[in-house]
């Protein structure tokens, strides 16, 4: 079963004013003024040559939105790329991969050197997925790259266009607050999401993705710092309802997803939270990595 995003909205996003991007710094070149320019289309699934290279757009669509089922030996969550990059990478607002491709390779202060567009997906399988990347050279890998490179036709390179990344919700004066989070996340969320953040399954296989737990994201996912959780459930949940949340809202439930356990960061310094709070998450955004709620010391990581 696959959610449909119904096309009005999609069309209601297109035209919506882009807020600032929340990348880290991955953009080395930022144009002023870009947020008015006019939304970048990708090319429709009907027009995929019929040829070796539209074979490889195929694959390369198939592993972002079956990735979990087709490469077993590099996820080892409950996700798939299109989980958090909707309408299998092609939405506005949800990081598309339009968005994305044409700036690379990028700085990325993430790990302090430059990335080309391979790495940046490793970064992606390492922490949102918690698993192994595929090497670089892999044929999954050119698959994937393909994939990107096709959505991205005609669009212009290293210019970062209208609706790339998730646009940053600036944190509310009066910052955030677990038990509103948590009265959100029962309201609006749990209906798909599961009372406990578990997501949910047919046949064993996820058809709703879980946010917490031994197969969520991992510590050092993007998704665990509440800022990029906020902007990305503003603009792309509840599923089908991007936007109507405010800002305040958005912040909230963010906070009460991120104060629950989930895999460790598998970059763990000498088996210390402390020492990786202090390398990784200390200057990473507004986390919870290393601290204590409620008297619980958060980031002790579960299951993996
Ligand atoms: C749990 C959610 C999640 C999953 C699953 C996920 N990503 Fe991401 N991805 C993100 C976030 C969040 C960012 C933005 C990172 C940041 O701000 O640090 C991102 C960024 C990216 C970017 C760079 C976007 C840009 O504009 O520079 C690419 C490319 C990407 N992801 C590809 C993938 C691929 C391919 C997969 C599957 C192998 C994947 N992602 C799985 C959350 C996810
Ligand atoms: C109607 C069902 C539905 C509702 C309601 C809903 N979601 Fe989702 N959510 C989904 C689906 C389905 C996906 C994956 C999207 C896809 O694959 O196209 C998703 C993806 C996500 C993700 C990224 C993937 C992951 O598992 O980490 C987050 C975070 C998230 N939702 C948070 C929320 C929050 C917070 C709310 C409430 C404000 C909410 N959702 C309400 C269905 C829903």
């Amino acid at each position: 079963m696959k959610p449909m995003i119904p096309t009005l909205l999609l069309l209601a996003m297109g035209s919506a004013q882009a807020a600032p991007i929340a990348m880290e710094d991955q953009s080395q070149l930022k144009v002023p003024g870009v947020q008015a320019a006019p939304q970048f289309a990708p090319p429709a699934e009907s027009a995929i040559p019929d040829n070796a290279f539209g074979k490889m757009v195929r694959e390369g669509h198939a592993l972002f939105v079956d990735t979990r089922r087709l490469m077993p030996e590099a996820v080892k969550n409950g996700l798939n790329c299109s989980n958090c990059h909707l309408d299998q990478g092609r939405m506005a607002h949800s990081a598309p991969l339009w968005g994305a491709y044409p700036m690379y390779p990028a700085y990325r202060k993430k790990n302090d050197k430059v990335n080309t567009f391979a790495e940046r997906i490793q970064g992606c399988f390492t922490f949102s997925m918690n698993g192994k990347p595929p090497a670089a050279d892999s044929p999954q890998m050119t698959a994937l790259s393909v994939y990107a490179y096709w959505l991205s036709t005609q669009a212009p390179t290293g210019v970062e266009i209208a609706g790339r990344g998730y646009p940053e919700v600036p944190k509310p004066a009066a910052g955030y607050d677990f038990k509103r989070g948590q009265q959100v996340y029962q309201q609006q969320c749990a209906i798909c999401h599961g009372d406990n953040g578990e997501g949910q399954k047919v046949a064993g296989e996820y058809v709703m993705p879980p946010l917490w737990g031994k197969d969520s994201y991992n510590w050092g996912a993007g998704m665990h710092r509440i800022n990029t959780a906020a902007s990305f459930i503003k603009y792309n949940m509840p599923l089908g309802k991007p936007g109507s949340l405010s800002d305040q809202q958005a912040w909230d439930v963010a906070a009460w997803i991120n104060r629950h356990e989930r895999p460790q960061d598998p970059r763990l310094v000498e088996g210390s939270i402390e020492k990786t709070r202090l390398k990784f998450h200390a200057n990473d955004g507004v986390n919870l990595y290393g601290q204590k709620v409620d008297g619980v010391l958060i980031g002790q990581g579960i299951g993996g």
